[in-house]
């Protein structure tokens, strides 16, 4: 890994056929005992990394409320400034630490309504955030660890950029099927098995009805 960024830790529920959410955006495939666990690891981390139609489709707080803990800062990846006044990030940045990152091509008037808020605004990149930019901003300013939570189009960028170093993936009891579902990986995919990552399985846990994947990059 090198050691001018964070290190970086995917965490995901996926359906057993590999769906994040159905196709109309449902996502609820964690039981309560997940949530704990993944609240008990945001807690660990400096931050907690979700790009823009997460927060559209979920409109999730990112906080720790399963467990007892500090809340890491949220970082919205959002090119062009659009996330909404009216979103519980946003919301509720007054008292949970929060960054939009933005590009060059967010519009002004994004910019001068998003400056209202209690939120730090990072300009990474030139049509969308770049990620290595983004990453050695986040470390110079001491976010050593991130929980990377998706969706999909997020996952891959990061994955394709070689910036995974760990991967946590619960598996739900459930077949969500569908090919307009979003999967745990979207983007354009590797052409060839070859051009993937090759993870090392670290860890199996069985929660009850559910199993936890741990794979270290
Ligand atoms: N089960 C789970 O664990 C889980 C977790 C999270 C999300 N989800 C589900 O995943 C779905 C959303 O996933 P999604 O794939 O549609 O969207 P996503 O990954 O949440 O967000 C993608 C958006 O992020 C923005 N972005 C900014 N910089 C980027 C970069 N460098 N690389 C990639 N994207 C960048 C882009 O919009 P701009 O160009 O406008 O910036 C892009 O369209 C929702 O249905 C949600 O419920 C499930």
């Amino acid at each position: 890994m090198a050691s001018s960024r964070p290190r970086i830790v995917l965490s995901a529920a996926m359906s057993i056929d590999g769906k994040i959410a159905t196709k109309t955006g449902d996502s609820e495939l964690s039981s309560r005992q997940d949530k704990t666990r993944v609240h008990r690891l945001r807690a660990k981390a400096d931050a907690i990394i979700v790009g823009i139609r997460t927060v559209n489709v979920d409109d999730p707080l990112l906080t720790v409320r399963y467990t007892r803990g500090k809340n890491p800062t949220r970082i919205v990846l959002d090119s062009f400034g659009t996330i909404l006044p009216s979103s519980r990030i946003i919301k509720t940045a007054n008292k949970v630490p929060t960054i939009i990152a933005v590009s060059k091509k967010a519009p002004k008037k994004n910019l001068a309504k998003l400056v209202r808020y209690p939120v730090k605004i990072l300009i990474a990149g030139q049509n969308k955030v770049e990620l290595k930019k983004l990453l050695n901003i986040l470390y110079e300013q001491k976010i050593k660890t991130i929980l990377l939570e998706g969706g999909g189009t997020l996952n891959w960028e990061f994955i394709r950029h070689g910036l995974v170093d760990e991967l946590i993936v619960t598996i739900a009891p459930y077949i969500v099927g569908g090919k307009d579902a979003i999967t745990l990986v979207e983007g354009n995919g590797f052409s060839k098995i070859l051009y993937s990552p090759k993870l090392k399985l670290h860890k199996i846990a069985r929660q009850n009805n559910e199993i936890v994947l741990h794979y270290y990059s």
